[in-house]
């Protein structure tokens, strides 16, 4: 089909996430007919670089044929069967493998279908542990402002961005909100060499005044990302864990973005040496092929919920799809995959290289406080100066150039797929560096 009738069926019956329909409408936005590597295949021919990982998912390229055929193998064997009351072979290796890869103690995966429905798994399964422990009072969350754990309600109440939520806010549940850790507008004004994160007070502050009602704090392991990728030391991560161990809370880690080996490590609470009671994850736990996330809980945790004669634990919530077998197949290959490959020592060259090139683009811009973290790297814009117009003008210019990125804000970045070659990575950088310069 012609790829302007496409675009005009499009205008008429489609609803994109997170596009403005106007200059949508009237752009001559490319249409994806497939994809390889990191690249991304037009309608009309054009081959378009995928920056940010399709969504910060598809962590081994697109059209990897170990996980083709994990879902083609799988298809022909068992499409679907329920995990409410009985079981099947993937879930069960799958949650093993997790239990295996995950930081130590971790024993027990609970299923669901995408990030936003694991963020409200956790959250029930929090509230609820307290309340099988006898502690009913405890049912509020601490969380970092300008976090972001999905979309819907329950994670929009844990996770608010001004600009995406506001319009909802009027039903969100309360939570009390600390102040994020900003490295590149610290408050203290310390340097990396002299951080202790001083910042942490914020969170303190919170947690010794309401520690009683608290059911547990959530936070974004080392990088807020939506919040424009704001990347902050594992030594924040290390104070947390002491005060909620001190304060006997539930910490929530929520890796659906950084988790399997996007920060250089398999899991970001690894970089602090900690454990959460709750590791969410998603995106790449299936290479970003299909959708499938997991609480992944401790036996603290998980043995909560056994019931006893005075009592009725179970946990009364799930989704059709939980535990999808494909799906399960799929995260078995994906998993096995990041081992096959070696991917932590694959990326180090590469985390190095992305390092490299960022600080490099920060010095012939001002304000623009480059940082990375493994696979990820990002610039700002000067807020103060259009920087939110700019970002956008240049997005568009590197998609003509051959470059798919999104902004976030006046935040640039990349979130390429672990599998890009040096000299992939190498092109991508120099398309970002050409629409630096052109939107100068
Ligand atoms: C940290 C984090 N948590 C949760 C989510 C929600 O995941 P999903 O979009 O699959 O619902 C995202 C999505 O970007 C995320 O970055």
């Amino acid at each position: 089909m012609q790829k302007k009738y496409l675009q005009c069926l499009d205008s008429r019956h489609l609803w994109h996430p997170y596009t403005n329909i106007n200059t949508f409408e009237k752009s001559n936005f490319p249409i994806i007919k497939s994809a390889n590597g990191i690249y991304l295949y037009d309608v009309d021919g054009k081959s378009i670089i995928d920056g940010i990982s399709s969504w910060w998912c598809v962590n081994f390229g697109h059209s990897h044929p170990k996980l083709i055929n994990a879902i083609k193998n799988q298809t022909e064997i068992l499409q679907h069967s329920i995990l409410g009351g009985i079981s099947h072979p993937n879930a069960i290796k799958l949650s093993e493998e997790l239990a295996k890869i995950a930081p130590q103690g971790l024993n027990h995966s609970f299923f669901a279908g995408d990030g936003s429905s694991a963020t409200e798994a956790a959250l029930k399964i929090a509230l609820q542990y307290w309340q099988n422990i006898g502690a009913d009072n405890k049912n509020k969350f601490i969380c970092l402002e300008n976090g972001y754990h999905g979309d819907t309600l329950g994670a929009v109440s844990v996770g608010y961005i001004d600009k995406f939520h506001k319009n909802f806010r009027s039903i969100l549940s309360k939570a009390y909100r600390a102040k994020s850790p900003r490295c590149t507008e610290c408050r203290y004004k310390k340097r990396p060499s002299d951080c202790n994160a001083q910042c942490f007070d914020s969170m303190e502050k919170l947690i010794l005044k309401h520690h009683s009602q608290i059911a547990g704090v959530i936070v974004e392991p080392l990088c807020q990302g939506a919040a424009g990728i704001n990347i902050y030391p594992k030594i924040y991560l290390q104070k947390l864990q002491k005060l909620c161990d001190k304060y006997n809370l539930l910490l929530i880690a929520d890796e659906i973005a950084v988790g399997f080996a996007r920060t250089g490590k398999m899991f970001a609470c690894e970089h602090a040496g900690i454990t959460p009671d709750l590791l969410l994850l998603g995106k790449g736990l299936t290479g970003g092929y299909l959708p499938m996330s997991a609480v992944m809980a401790t036996d603290k945790v998980y043995n909560s919920f056994r019931c006893d004669e005075s009592k009725d634990k179970t946990f009364y919530h799930g989704h059709t799809f939980t535990g999808n077998p494909i799906t399960s197949a799929l995260a078995l290959a994906a998993i096995a995959l990041y081992k096959e490959l070696n991917i932590l020592d694959e990326i180090k060259p590469k985390t190095e290289f992305i390092r490299k090139e960022i600080e490099e683009i920060g010095k012939d811009i001002s304000n623009s406080h480059p940082r990375s973290l493994g696979m990820i790297g990002a610039i700002e814009l000067d807020e103060q100066h259009g920087g939110n117009i700019r970002a956008k003008e240049l997005c568009k210019y590197a998609l003509k150039s051959g470059l798919f990125i999104r902004p976030l804000g006046s935040v640039i970045y990349l979130w390429p797929p672990l599998t890009s070659t040096i000299e992939e990575l190498d092109r991508m950088f120099h398309i970002l560096k050409k629409s630096i310069q052109k939107t100068k």
